[in-house]
């Protein structure tokens, strides 16, 4: 069976909409096709490929270009891949492990140095070079148990708009502040804000705040409230699906506001900072009930430009054999020379001081773990004494990484 990987064009967008949903297990009505289209194609410079089985798709992938907020500021393009499925009937193959090749080779072509995804199941992409980059924790708080011990002051004051889209320019610029100074964070384009605008939630009815302050807004929050009583009670549910602040005067009244928002029980908020200081406000911390899980998993593969474009936290030097073994072009041995904040990355014959995977390299890159932690789980072996306590200072960043964007 002969079965090709080739770009997708526009007017095959609907059966390749349709194999995704048999890939992940649902059927899109004619009407759901077309939201998707809305969603997830139109206004999208994106790079659709499937994989053939004569007229049948079997097997897709998506780049979509981005670029994330790296330690010290600047901005690097990511290939953000999406849309990964292998039809039930073609699995097992060796059908995806073709479409992430073809899907870095399209990267590479057009001077993507990374990629990134969020993984649908954890087991999958480390055998493709793709490390946990960033984490990030799921919250639940009973309202009862929101008394706030700590803050910083709180001099401006928070306002409910009328509807959520109205306040769009202050979001819009509330983001681009607080990207400028978060490793891992996206810039948001114009199309993924009106996508993030348009997304509803069953049953729940939608509101956003905005923290003001000085005549400026430094954050905003998104939040449903899905009504509920009991025996009389009330019982609601508040979902916090957005909350991004560039002050910590911003983020503590934000935090406030919503967990004292009357009638509600429970606060819920998915993909926060692992480094979030609400923990550290709360006079009950334990009643905040986290749980920690992967976020983003990146794949390095300029591993020259991608190390030269981050800023690092000691002068220094570090020769790291790098094991990529999906795709040995990239990997190597590389001599990293930091003056303190910022290095140089050349390919060397020089001895390693560490040895690494590919994996490895990225989920250290962005200060999400260390390579202390890497190599007390068995995964980095340290040829030259002093080498990890180095790697572990030269790549710590001030701030976890975070990426409060799906795609
Ligand atoms: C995940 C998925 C795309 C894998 O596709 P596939 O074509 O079967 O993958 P391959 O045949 O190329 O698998 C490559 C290797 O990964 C392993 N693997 C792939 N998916 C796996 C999974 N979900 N669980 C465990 N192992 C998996 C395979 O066993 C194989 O291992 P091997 O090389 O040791 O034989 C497919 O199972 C799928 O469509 N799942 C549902 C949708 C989904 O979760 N997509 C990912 C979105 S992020």
């Amino acid at each position: 069976m002969d079965i090709a990987i080739r770009p997708v064009g526009d007017e095959q967008l609907d059966t390749f909409d349709r194999a995704v949903g048999a890939g992940c297990s649902y059927h899109s009505s004619d009407e759901e096709l077309v939201q998707a289209r809305e969603r997830y194609h139109r206004g999208f410079d994106r790079r659709i490929f499937a994989a053939f089985d004569g007229e049948q798709i079997v097997a897709t992938g998506i780049n979509v270009p981005m670029a994330i907020t790296l330690p010290g500021g600047a901005s690097l393009p990511m290939a953000a891949v999406t849309a990964i499925t292998t039809r039930p009937t073609h699995r097992r193959r060796g059908l995806v492990t073709s479409m992430i090749g073809t899907l870095i080779d399209d990267a590479a072509a057009h001077g993507d140095p990374i990629a990134g995804l969020w993984a649908s199941e954890s087991v999958i992409y480390g055998r493709f070079g793709y490390g946990i980059a960033i984490e990030a924790d799921s919250w639940e708080l009973e309202r009862q148990y929101a008394a706030f011990e700590s803050s910083v002051a709180i001099s401006g004051s928070v306002r409910m708009v009328d509807t959520v889209a109205d306040a769009r320019a202050a979001y819009e610029q509330v983001w681009q502040r607080a990207h400028a100074a978060q490793p891992g964070m996206p810039k948001r384009t114009d199309r993924m804000w009106d996508v993030r605008l348009m997304t509803q939630g069953e049953g729940t009815i939608q509101f956003a705040v905005l923290y003001e302050e000085a005549g400026r807004c430094d954050g905003y929050a998104f939040y449903r409230v899905r009504p509920d009583s009991r025996d009389g009670l009330p019982q609601n549910e508040v979902i916090i699906q957005e909350l991004v602040t560039v002050t910590d005067a911003a983020h503590a009244a934000l935090w406030r506001f919503v967990c004292s928002i009357d009638l509600s029980k429970t606060i819920r908020a998915s993909n926060r900072a692992v480094d979030d200081p609400l923990l550290w406000m709360l006079a009950d911390p334990r009643r905040l009930a986290r749980r920690t899980r992967d976020a983003i998993w990146l794949r390095i593969i300029d591993v020259p430009r991608t190390l030269e474009a981050r800023t690092y936290g000691i002068s220094g030097a570090l020769v790291l054999d790098v094991v990529d073994a999906f795709r040995p072009q990239s990997g190597g041995r590389f001599r990293l020379d930091s003056d303190g904040v910022h290095a140089t990355c050349v390919r060397t014959d020089a001895a390693p001081d560490l040895k690494l995977s590919a994996a490895d390299l990225a989920a250290i890159y962005l200060g999400g773990t260390s390579c202390s932690v890497l190599a007390r789980a068995g995964r980095i072996e340290e040829h030259t004494a002093g080498a990890l306590r180095t790697a572990d200072l030269l790549f710590a960043t001030e701030r976890a990484p975070w990426c409060p964007q799906g795609w």
